[in-house]
């Protein structure tokens, strides 16, 4: 049983999909919860139910001044999880997207350089950051470029810093595609939330375990693509 109640967690749009079920298994296990995002009414919905030790605080965490603002009202934080959605369009080719395009789709690259550029200054030393990147870092997909380079930079970012802001931890969860047909994947299950909430939970808890990019993709990277329909 994990038990985190000496711990507090700063998740970083813990109002999406993956940040609100982290932030479950977070309050599950004890530990103090704060969540993120910039829609304070959405913020406020995912707060429901994660006990009285949880708090919410509005920003947009892809802006440095708001960045440092967060950590400072949060305070001395253990563990950091990125789990912010993609900026811009949701998938993009690189012939079809310009260059402002390209820029504002790799905002959750911008904020989890905030996280780890202010680390030294807000995260406990024997702490962790978990990023969030995607299947499509490590292979390329016609139509999603973009999602290639900003996955990707997110992975080459967390190796740097691994090194650089050590003891620190620094970690990466690579999911799939949410509720996609198992079909072109290996694994005979559509990948949930929770499954990668489960993931990053285990990353912040093992000690051991820095540098590492940990797939929740069923095998997708493996199997074949079969043009991203959803499950039924
Ligand atoms: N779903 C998939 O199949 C899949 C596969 C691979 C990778 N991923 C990646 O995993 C990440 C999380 O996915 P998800 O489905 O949990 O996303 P989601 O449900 O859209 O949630 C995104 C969260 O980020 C917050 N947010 C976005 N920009 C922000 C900013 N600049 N500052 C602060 N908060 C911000 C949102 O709240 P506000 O809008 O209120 O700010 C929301 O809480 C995404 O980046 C996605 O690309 C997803």
């Amino acid at each position: 049983m994990t038990n985190l109640t000496t711990q507090k967690v700063l998740i970083l749009g813990g109002s999406g999909a993956m940040g609100s079920a982290v932030a479950r298994l977070v309050a599950a296990a004890g530990g103090d919860t704060i969540i993120v995002g910039r829609d304070e009414a959405k913020l406020a919905g995912a707060a429901v139910g994660l006990g009285s030790r949880a708090r919410a605080l509005v920003g947009d965490f892809a802006i440095e001044a708001e960045a440092a603002r967060i950590y400072a009202l949060a305070g001395r934080v253990d563990h950091v999880v990125v789990a912010l959605s993609t900026g811009g369009s949701r998938a993009s080719s690189i012939p079809g997207t310009d260059l402002a395009g390209f820029k504002s789709a790799h905002a959750r690259l911008w904020a989890s350089y905030n996280a780890l550029h202010l680390a030294q200054r807000f995260v406990a030393p024997g702490g962790s950051i978990v990023l969030v990147s995607g299947s499509s870092g490590r292979r390329p997909t016609h139509g999603f470029g973009v999602w290639t380079t900003l996955h990707g930079g997110i992975e080459a970012l967390a190796r740097a810093a691994a090194v650089e802001l050590a003891p620190i931890r620094v970690n990466v969860v690579s999911p799939g595609g949410i509720g996609m047909r198992p079909d072109r994947q290996l694994a005979a299950h559509a990948g949930t939330p929770e499954d990668v909430a489960t993931a990053i939970l285990a990353l912040i808890t093992n000690p051991a375990v820095t540098n590492a990019v940990l797939d929740v993709d069923g095998g997708e990277r493996l199997g074949r693509w079969s043009g991203g329909a959803r499950a039924a």
